[in-house]
C-alpha cells in the first residue's frame, strides 16, 4: 500500500494556516524535536499517532536555549535521515523552520519559568529552560497542539513547561511518555553520538546508579544523604563528573532529604566532554 505523503512545512505563516484549518475538526498531537531522531523519538511520535489524529513533529535545533559556549554548532543533525524515518512512520506534517522564521532580527520575547528554572540543569545551564519555555510557547502557538508528547528523559522540562502551559493559560496538556533506552540500558539521547567506545562503555554509570539507588532503597534507605555517596562512588569510578544527584519532589523538583518511593532521582554526568542526564523514581 502507497505510504501516506508527508508535508514539510518551512514557514511559520503556512504552518499557522495548516494547523488553525486542522484544529476545528481533528485533534492535533505535536512533538517537539531538535532532530538527529531516535527510537525515543519515535516512541513519542507513535504515542502520538495512537492518542490523536494528525502529527505534527517538529525539527528545529533552538539556539536560545544554547549558551555560547555550548554545542550549538557541533548538535548532530540529519535532516534527510530523520525525514525518512517520518515518512516510515506515515506522520502527517513536518515543522522544519530556518533560525529567520523562528527569531526574525527584531525578535524581543522571552519566557522565563522562574524558580524551577534555576535548580537542577537550570544551575549549570542558567539560560537554557527560558530557551526551551520560549520556543516551545512559540511551536505550540504555531501548530495549535491540543497534545504534546513529551519524553520522561528531560524530566525538568517537562515539569517547566507544564507550568508554562499553566499559567499562560494554554490548553494544551502535556503527554509524559517513558524513556526509551539501548538494551544495556543508557537513555537513547542524540548526545550520545559523542561518545568514544570508551566513553559508550563509561556512560552506563548512570543508569547502573539509577538501579542502585532502587536497590538501596528496596533495602531500606531512607535518606537521601545515605544514598547519594554510594552513587558518587559508582559514577565516579567510572570516571565521570558529577553535576548533580539531586533527589527531589516530583512536582516541585525540590531536594528531598526524606524518600519515597516517587521522588524521583535526577542525575547530570559529564562522560569526557559529553554531558549525560537520566532520572528515575526509586520505586514503582
Ligand atoms: P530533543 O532533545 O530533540 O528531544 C525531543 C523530545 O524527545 C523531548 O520530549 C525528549 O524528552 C524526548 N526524548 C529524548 N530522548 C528520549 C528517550 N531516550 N526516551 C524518550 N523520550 C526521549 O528536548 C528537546 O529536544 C528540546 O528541548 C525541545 C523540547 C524540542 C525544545 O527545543
Amino acid at each position: 500500500m502507497k505510504k501516506k505523503e508527508l508535508q514539510v512545512v518551512n514557514s511559520v505563516e503556512e504552518m499557522i494556516e495548516i494547523s488553525s484549518t486542522l484544529s476545528g475538526s481533528s485533534k492535533i498531537g505535536f512533538v517537539p524535536t531538535m532532530g538527529y531522531l531516535h527510537e525515543g523519538h519515535l516512541s513519542l511520535v507513535k504515542e502520538a499517532q495512537k492518542q490523536t489524529e494528525i502529527v505534527i513533529v517538529s525539527i528545529f535545533v533552538n539556539p536560545t536555549q544554547f549558551a555560547p559556549t555550548e554545542d550549538l554548532a557541533n548538535y548532530p543533525r540529519s535532516f534527510e535521515r530523520d525525514l525518512k524515518l517520518l515518512e516510515e512512520l506515515e506522520v502527517d506534517y513536518v515543522f522544519f523552520p530556518t533560525e529567520a522564521q523562528m527569531y526574525p532580527a527584531d525578535y524581543k520575547t522571552y519566557v522565563n519559568v522562574e524558580e524551577i528554572g534555576t535548580l537542577l540543569c537550570g544551575k549549570t545551564r542558567p539560560i537554557h529552560f527560558r530557551g526551551v519555555s520560549t520556543v516551545v510557547a512559540k511551536l505550540v502557538n504555531i501548530t495549535r497542539a491540543d497534545f504534546m508528547f513529551m519524553g520522561k528523559k528531560d524530566f525538568q522540562q517537562i515539569v517547566i513547561l507544564e507550568q508554562m502551559l499553566r499559567d499562560l493559560n494554554f490548553s494544551t496538556k502535556i503527554i509524559r511518555c517513558d524513556i526509551v533506552r539501548e538494551k544495556d540500558g543508557l537513555a537513547m539521547s542524540s548526545r550520545n553520538s559523542y561518545l568514544s567506545t570508551d566513553e559508550r562503555r563509561k556512560a552506563l554509570c548512570l543508569y547502573q546508579s539509577l538501579l542502585l539507588a532502587r536497590k538501596l532503597f528496596s533495602e531500606g534507605i531512607r535518606k537521601a544523604s545515605v544514598l547519594k555517596p554510594h552513587l558518587k562512588e559508582l559514577i565516579e569510578a567510572n570516571d565521570g563528573i558529577i553535576d548533580y544527584i539531586e533527589f527531589a519532589d516530583p512536582s516541585s523538583l525540590l531536594s528531598t532529604e526524606d524518600l519515597f518511593s516517587e521522588t524521583r532521582v535526577l542525575l547530570a554526568v559529564k562522560i569526557g566532554k559529553t554531558r549525560l542526564i537520566d532520572n528515575m523514581n526509586l520505586a514503582e
